[in-house]
């Protein structure tokens, strides 16, 4: 009784045809703390949150916000009692200014005419309070991701909102990026505002939280004050099974006298003179800062970008995409990071989705191969474990790391010799990440593939890499074999640019 709970959820159930997204879960959230919320991929954490705006109505259960009940909730609702989310995927408008997208939908106006000015002068108090630096006038389209996700923040405050829940906050930013979300939402805590947070990053857990509640399944599991729990209990709550490798191992896999690619001197879309070698049944991964010219790096060897001056030899000839198709036809893949902008096609099944590369390839032939593209399909669905009770399911209707997973199932079921991931296991839980960096060793060791990985996690890019080159600024700045691999020699190449100048 002498808790204070501002929301409680109780026995929410939601039912989709063929699915119970979630089964009797139970979330109680205190005054002023951080309430981790953590589960594999598809466990129900988006579901969850969802029926705390309206986004999602509940098949059953009961949402309690300051004592008041409510069977569902609705946008307007969840406004006026003081909830905000940040989603997922944050829906702003690109072409608007910072001022306009805080008052999206609700515009200060005087008399009939909307007041630019007063909206600026509101959100740069708005800005100002969360200790953040944005031009109310700056386009959304011109502020890094970081910043619009701090443009929604604020507008949860400027609402007065009083339970501010995060899906996900972190995936899509850099760790520079990261530090000052967590300041602003360490401030807000401060000053008594709750706090749902869902991340697969532990590291972020143990960070923030005050309490853990752990989902699978569609179920709840247990919720554990954070200092007393331990990251290997976390991981068995939430996988079912122990966890103790997170690597798996690889063997002496590499052609040394085989070289798939080759860059000599390659500049142009912001890199400098890039030199690189990538042999047969390799892992070569490239380290460094966001914004250290990796991406550009990647998308001149795949046709995306023009690359300046310099050669790219792939399979001992040079070539020069001038797009991604034509890189694809010579065998070359790019698992790009923003996956939702550049990847999934959301409104046709996850079957077709996979077989997408196998259809353009043979678009003369009209002949495709049902039961081989079912085949295909289930191959990638076990591999990566993609929760769904159908491979005919829509990937809209997965979960934001299930179709993830279904586009990385795409590029993989394309057959590429040189596959280049980026940023691969973003937003995927760790039971699946460890399916994905099994099937990366089975395309080394069993295929004969070269891979080039971006990582800007250190633990991923010294676990799964043969060797490791670091960029900053648009340069290499250093090359490790894996006997000299560590987050300090790592770090130190990352920003050897700025070191060198100062
Ligand atoms: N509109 C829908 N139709 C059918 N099934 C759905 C729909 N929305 C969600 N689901 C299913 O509900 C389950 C829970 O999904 P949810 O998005 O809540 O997972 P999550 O825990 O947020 O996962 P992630 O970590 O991948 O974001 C999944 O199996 C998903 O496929
Ligand atoms: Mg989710």
């Amino acid at each position: 009784m002498s808790e204070e709970y501002v929301l409680q959820l109780q026995h929410i159930r939601k039912e989709y045809p063929g699915v119970v997204a979630l089964k009797d879960v139970t979330l109680e959230l205190k005054k002023g703390e951080i309430l981790a919320l953590i589960g594999e991929n598809g466990a129900g954490k988006s579901t969850l949150i969802k029926c705390c705006s309206g986004a999602v109505i509940p098949t059953s259960g009961k949402i309690i916000v300051n004592g008041k009940e409510f069977t569902s909730m609705t946008p307007q609702l969840a406004a006026e009692n003081g909830i905000a989310i940040i989603y997922q995927e944050f829906n702003n408008v690109k072409e608007l200014s910072a001022a306009e997208n805080l008052f999206l939908g609700r515009p200060i106006r005087k008399g009939i005419v909307v007041d630019k000015k007063a909206m600026e002068e509101e959100a740069a108090k708005a800005f100002e309070q969360l200790r953040i630096k944005i031009d109310p006038k700056a386009l959304m389209k011109n502020l890094t991701v970081g910043y619009q996700q701090m443009v929604e923040i604020a507008k949860a405050i400027q609402q007065n909102a009083k339970i501010l829940i995060m899906d996900e906050p972190s995936a899509p930013l850099t760790s520079a990026e990261v530090e000052s979300m967590f300041m602003v939402v360490e401030r807000l805590r401060k000053e008594g505002i709750s706090i749902i947070y869902i991340s697969h990053r532990l590291e972020e857990i143990y960070r923030l939280s005050d309490r853990i509640l752990v989902m699978r399944d569609g179920e709840y599991v247990k919720t554990l004050i954070t200092k007393d729990s331990e990251v290997q209990e976390l991981i068995k709550l939430m996988v079912g099974r122990e966890l103790t490798e997170t690597y798996p191992p690889r063997g002496d896999c590499i052609k040394k006298d085989e070289v798939m690619l080759e860059l000599k001197d390659v500049t142009g879309n912001g890199d400098k003179n890039i030199n690189l070698k990538l042999h047969k049944g390799e892992i070569l991964g490239l380290g460094g800062l966001v914004g250290a010219g990796r991406t550009e790096l990647a998308e001149m060897i795949f046709g995306a970008a023009a690359k300046e001056s310099g050669q790219i030899i792939f399979r001992g000839k040079e070539i020069n995409p001038k797009s991604p198709r034509e890189a694809i036809d010579l065998g070359i893949a790019l698992v790009p990071e923003d996956r939702k902008r550049h990847g999934a096609m959301l409104g046709i099944s996850i079957k077709n989705n996979i077989n997408m590369p196998i259809y353009e390839r043979n678009s003369t032939l009209s002949v495709i191969n049902s039961k081989q593209e079912m085949e295909i399909a289930e191959k990638y669905r076990d591999n990566m474990a993609i929760k769904t009770p159908s491979l005919h399911q829509l990937v809209k209707n997965l979960s934001g790391g299930n179709q993830q997973k279904v586009i990385l199932g795409r590029w993989l079921a394309a057959d590429s010799e040189l596959i280049i991931f980026d940023e691969p296991t973003r937003g995927i839980d760790i039971g699946a990440k460890y399916e994905i960096y099994k099937l990366m060793n089975d395309l080394v060791e069993k295929e004969g593939k070269a891979l080039l990985m971006i990582s800007s996690e250190m633990e991923e890019l010294m676990g799964m890499s043969d060797r490791i080159m670091v960029l900053a600024e648009g340069e290499m700045t250093g090359e490790l074999e894996k006997d000299e691999f560590s987050q300090e020699t790592i770090m130190a190449y990352a920003s050897a640019a700025n070191i060198e100048e100062g």
